[in-house]
C-alpha cells in the first residue's frame, strides 16, 4: 500500500484537475476591459441584454462612438510600445470629423462624409503615432485600419463571456 501511495496521489490531483477544466466555468472577465463599461454591462443580467450590446458592436455607429471616447479620453488598456494614449489630442468638435476619417481608414463610412479639413486634423494631431496611413508605425501604436479596433474585439470578448456565463446560470435555475 504504501509503495502505492505516491501514485494515488498523482491520480487524485489529475482527477481533480481533470473535473475543474472540464465542468467548471472558469472564464474571467478580461482585466482590461474598462471598469465603466464592465460595470454598465453588469448592471443588466439578461442574456439579451447582452446578445443587444453585442450587435452594437457591430455597427460603424458604434465604432465612431468608440473612436470619439478614445480622442476625449484617451486610452490605457491595449498594452502597447507606445504607452497610454491621453485624452484631448483634439477639440470635440474636430473629435467627431477625425472619427469619419478614421473610419476610412478601414473602409468604413460615417453617414455623412466628412468635412475636407479632416483629413489635415487628422495628419496634424494623430499620424505622428498613428501614422498616415494609420498602421501604427509598425506596431508601436494601434493600427486603425484594422478591420475591427482592438478595444471593441476586447468589448465583444467580454461580452461574448458575459452571454456564456448567464446562459449557464440560467440552465441551473430551469425548474426540473
Ligand atoms: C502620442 C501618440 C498618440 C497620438 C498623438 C494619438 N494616439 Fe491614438 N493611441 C496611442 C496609443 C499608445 C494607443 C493605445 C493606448 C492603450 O493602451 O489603450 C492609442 C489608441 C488609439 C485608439 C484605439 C485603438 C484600438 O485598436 O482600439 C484609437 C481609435 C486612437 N488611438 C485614435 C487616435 C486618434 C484619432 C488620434 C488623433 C486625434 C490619436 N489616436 C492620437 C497613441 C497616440
Amino acid at each position: 500500500m504504501q509503495k502505492n501511495l505516491p501514485y494515488l496521489v498523482i491520480l487524485i490531483v489529475l482527477v481533480y484537475a481533470f473535473y475543474n477544466a472540464k465542468f467548471r466555468n472558469n472564464a474571467k472577465i478580461p482585466a482590461k476591459v474598462n471598469q465603466e463599461y464592465t460595470e454598465h454591462v453588469k448592471a443588466h443580467k439578461e442574456t439579451s441584454h447582452f446578445e443587444e450590446e453585442l450587435s452594437n458592436l457591430k455597427t460603424t455607429e458604434y465604432v465612431k462612438h468608440y473612436i470619439i471616447d478614445v480622442i476625449n479620453h484617451g486610452s490605457d488598456q491595449l498594452e502597447f510600445k507606445g504607452g497610454e494614449m491621453e485624452g484631448g489630442f483634439a477639440s470635440k468638435e474636430d473629435a467627431s470629423k477625425i472619427a469619419c476619417y478614421v473610419l476610412e481608414l478601414s473602409n468604413k463610412k460615417c453617414k455623412s462624409p466628412y468635412p475636407k479639413d479632416a483629413a489635415m486634423f487628422y495628419s496634424s494631431n494623430c499620424a505622428g503615432c498613428h501614422g498616415e496611413d494609420g498602421k501604427g508605425l509598425g506596431g508601436t501604436y494601434p493600427d486603425l485600419s484594422k478591420e475591427k479596433l482592438l478595444g471593441i474585439e476586447i468589448k465583444e470578448e467580454f461580452l461574448k463571456t458575459m452571454i456564456r456565463k448567464s446562459t449557464k446560470k440560467s440552465h441551473h435555475k430551469k425548474p426540473k
